[in-house]
């Protein structure tokens, strides 16, 4: 039997520029049902007074570290190894603007990835390239799960290139596989009843996979080379839980009685590194992957199965059917062992990644790191859902220095001690904002904020609950009702969450939220999301005092078509920018420059990358850099002073696409099926935006 048409997947009401198809399979249409945030809190109350300040420690001026050289290349600490000492690797930019000196991008719908003059670009690695030695050629016509599992995997999220000590221009890419989507890769699928073939090859297309390039002199192309380090990592590689889930009521299985060994990753959607040389993934939306959350019989779990969004019935990728820990009805605790940032030492391709509880459970997009002077570890972290909330998660310990075991052993546990606060901000103009996205004369959309403890985790493991009424091991797992209790702040689906190596700024993309203020059951407009039914999003500019509660911000961009004027280029000339719309995950280049990715533009291009300039006289100049092909949605930048690297995911996707009638032909071209792939760009001879 032929598949059914893709139209009947539900169809939204043209608020974003993304496919029904990608809200299914991506986020199990979590922008479709009502958003499963339905907490009475105030959206700007009082900012609570009384917070714990125990354990504050001014961060002072920001630690600037370079990442990842090698494995472990660390600041801070005391630790007597003499591993190599912390240069930083970002310069200051000469005159404001410096690393954005080309022509944007105009808006298009091209089948290609589109870049500026001047500058060349090449394809790294695709779906079903192969990742291990002994992988066979990609074969769209006779794909294999025992060929997936050693091929590159399907929707490229984020990425990390980490450069390999002692082996110039040579590194280890690093990329999430986020979702897969049947309809497209399979021809004459039948998603009411994949074949068992067909689950098991989407299950080995998720996860992340570890591969080494090599980089050629004058030139910023990179080539995959079957090295060492090189693994994937699929929705069955055995993980470590860690913190107050380890172990517990909520995590024990069937299975795994310890309810610390969890069989896989997925939905893993942006990530981070650490100066110490792992990689964070962030397991976003796995309430997709969990089939019959009606058929939970203990009651006490529908509160909790409501606010992650569980669906009722099967599953869009029907894993349920070959495997029960998808089954809710049998395996109630299996979905409570997903929803964690989880943490990948790239260097040891034997070693078990970890999930780390302590970091709480929720719609993670991804989470990256803040050193501060002192060595204090912060994480922050952003649960990508309409009206979710901001998180960070400051470490008790301090980094060690040193490339090591002993300060590698130490680093690799800094991520489960300390405490995870959420975010609550307040307007200074609270009383001027009506839902219109009119700015404030003074100095544009402003406000304080402060971060409220949820919970604080020891050395040992054990959690201790700073939410009245709820366990340590219940914040650990039911994390956002624990935050839904001290009355965070609802935001428009906070995505890529980075603080700037440069200045220590903290920037957050708010992609989109279609429901704000739509009618009087959802929170309306405040002065952080500024826009009833926003479609095109916008990013918050946080000055945090990292190690520490209280913090200041402001809107930098209201995006969105800049003749519209509901859109704000922190007051830069709006006839001198480029239209951006639904930003998603945040890069900074060598200069300090924040650089944008999009996902689900709303104004009728294609999604895209940009340049903006956060300091003197050109700040909130945004300028389009790329777009990507028909379909795709731009992922995982990277920004170097001589490459730029993006994933291309999801190219081609579209409700009424098939193999047979394929929306993108891209990466190869002519007939070929699209295949999600990252690419890199550059300028001959010379550096990105110089
Ligand atoms: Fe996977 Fe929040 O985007
Ligand atoms: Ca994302
Ligand atoms: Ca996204």
């Amino acid at each position: 039997m032929m598949s059914k048409p893709l139209a009947l997947f539900v169809k939204h009401d043209g608020q974003s520029g993304r496919a029904s198809v990608t809200c299914a399979y991506k986020c199990g249409n979590a922008c479709f049902h009502e958003a499963p945030n339905t907490s009475e809190n105030t959206y700007f109350g009082d900012i609570v007074s009384s917070l714990n300040r125990r354990g504050l420690i001014k961060g002072g001026a920001a630690a600037v570290l370079a990442v990842g050289v090698g494995g472990a290349l660390a600041a801070c600490g005391d630790d007597d190894e003499s591993g190599a000492a912390v240069t930083p690797t970002y310069t200051p930019a000469g005159a404001a603007g410096t690393g954005t000196d080309f022509t944007a991008v105009a808006p298009n719908k091209e089948d290609a990835i589109v870049i500026p003059d001047g500058y060349q670009q090449s394809v790294v690695i695709r779906w079903g390239d192969p990742v291990l030695a002994d992988a066979p050629a990609f074969d769209f016509e006779r794909q294999t799960a025992a060929a997936q599992a050693k091929q590159f995997g399907y929707n490229n999220d984020f990425a990390a290139l980490l450069p390999i000590e002692g082996q110039p221009n040579s590194f280890l890419l690093v990329v999430n596989h986020e979702y897969t989507t049947g309809p497209h890769m399979f021809r004459g699928y039948n998603k009411d009843a994949p074949t068992d073939e067909q689950i098991a090859i989407t299950k080995a297309a998720h996860g992340l996979t570890v591969i080494e390039v090599k980089g050629e002199p004058g030139s910023g192309k990179l080539t995959p080379v079957f090295g060492k380090y090189n693994r994937r990592i699929t929705a069955d590689t055995e993980f470590l839980l860690t913190g107050p889930a380890a172990g517990g009521m909520f995590t024990q299985t069937g299975a795994d009685s310890s309810g610390t060994k969890v069989k896989g990753t997925f939905a893993n959607c942006s990530g981070g590194v650490t100066p110490w040389g792992t990689v964070l993934s962030g397991e976003e939306n796995f309430h997709g992957y969990f089939a019959n959350s009606d058929k939970v019989s203990d009651p006490t779990g529908k509160p909790r199965i409501k606010r992650y969004g569980f669906a009722k019935g099967a599953t869009l990728n029907q894993w349920e059917r070959t495997d029960k820990r998808f089954d809710m009805a049998s395996e109630p605790n299996e979905p409570n062992r997903f929803g964690y940032v989880v943490e990948i030492d790239p260097w040891d391709p034997t070693s078990t990644p970890v999930k780390h509880s302590a970091m709480g459970r929720l719609k993670h997009e991804g989470a990256t790191i803040y050193v501060t002077e002192n060595g204090e570890v912060v994480s922050y972290t952003g649960d990508d859902e309409r009206f979710d909330y901001m998180y960070k998660f400051i470490s008790s310990r301090k980094i060690k220095a040193g490339t090591g075991q002993a300060s590698m052993r130490h680093n690799m546990t800094i991520l489960d001690a300390g405490t995870l606060y959420v975010a609550k901000l307040t307007g200074d103009h609270a009383d001027k904002i009506d839902g219109s996205g009119t700015v404030p004369s003074d100095k544009g959309f402003t406000g304080k904020g402060a971060w409220i403890p949820l919970l604080e985790t020891g050395t040992d493991g054990k959690g201790k609950s700073l939410v009245d009424g709820m366990s340590a091991e219940e914040v650990a797992v039911f994390t956002r009702l624990a935050a839904d209790k001290v009355g965070a702040t609802k935001m428009d689906r906070p995505e890529d969450f980075e603080a700037n190596p440069y200045t220590g700024k903290v920037y957050v993309a708010l992609t989109n939220n279609d429901n704000r203020g739509k009618d009087d059951k959802v929170a309306g407009p405040d002065e952080a999301n500024p826009r009833k039914l926003n479609k095109n999003g916008q990013i918050l500019e946080i000055t945090d005092d990292h190690a520490g509660t209280d913090f200041t911000w402001s809107l930098l961009l209201v995006c969105g078509d800049p003749a519209a004027a509901d859109t704000y280029f922190a007051g830069y000339d709006k006839t001198k920018v480029s239209p951006i719309s639904c930003p998603d995950n945040l890069a900074f280049d060598v200069y300090g420059n924040l650089w944008i990715s999009t996902d689900g533009n709303a104004l009728k291009s294609n999604d895209g990358l940009f340049s903006v300039v956060l300091d003197g006289p050109n700040r909130g100049q945004t300028k389009q850099f790329l777009t990507v092909p028909r379909g795709a949605e731009t992922c995982g930048p990277i920004v170097t002073e001589n490459r730029v690297i993006v994933c291309v995911q999801h190219p081609g996707e579209a409700d009424d696409a098939t193999p047979e009638n394929p929306l993108s032909h891209w990466p190869e071209g002519g007939a070929a099926q699209p295949r999600p792939a990252v690419a890199v760009v550059w300028k001959a001879n010379g550096r990105i935006g110089v």
